[in-house]
């Protein structure tokens, strides 16, 4: 029995549903292969882990630090003395602009913190990115953070004190009260909190 001849009005949709098939086809493939770029370029399981962290201060007594990793970054704590606090008043305004509206809310305050006697930094320092060790609390330089490479100084509050280079104050990690000695790093508490 001979095969039915397409009637020529069957012609165009056939060619256009191929032309759909085809397309279809052509996309799929190109999904399967962009999808291991687009899954390489998502962060990985380490870094989704640092982006948030919790941060214990019990036991950081006044006068104290304590150093842990976010984001790969050293951030900083500072439990300010009561004395330390009344140096940082003493000491006023910093000689530069203060970054106080670009910081995260609620920790846009003069002392840069959620709490008076509590401050977060990342230690690093914002001339040139060295690593800043714990500030001194003894001594001439008491209440000074000091870059180990070029010599800028930051109060306890992580604003640059008019030696060295630097010229901005330390960036504040966004971090939000867990409960009275724990805190989140990585997130703030929402707008409506
Ligand atoms: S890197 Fe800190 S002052 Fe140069």
């Amino acid at each position: 029995m001979p095969h039915p001849i397409p009637q020529p009005d069957q012609a165009p949709a056939r060619r256009r549903f191929l032309a759909r098939l085809t397309a279809a086809t052509a996309a799929l493939g190109a999904a399967a292969g962009a999808w291991p770029l687009l899954a390489s370029l998502a962060p990985a399981a380490d870094t989704l882990a640092q982006d948030e962290t919790v941060l214990d201060l019990a036991g950081l007594p006044p006068g104290g630090s304590l150093l842990i990793t976010w984001r790969h970054r050293p951030v900083m704590a500072i439990h300010r003395s009561p004395a330390e606090l009344e140096a940082l008043r003493k000491l006023g305004p910093a000689p530069f602009e203060t970054d106080t509206e670009a910081l995260p809310w609620p920790i846009r305050t003069s002392h840069r913190g959620l709490r008076a006697d509590l401050a977060v930094f990342t230690a690093m320092c914002t001339y040139d990115s060295a690593s800043l060790p714990p500030p001194e609390r003894q001594g001439e330089r008491a209440g000074r953070f000091r870059c180990p490479w070029c010599g800028s100084h930051y109060d306890l509050a992580g604003r640059p004190r008019g030696y060295g280079p630097a010229r901005l104050a330390l960036h504040v990690p966004p971090y939000l009260a867990l409960r009275e000695n724990r805190l989140l790093v990585g997130r703030t508490a929402p707008a409506s909190a």
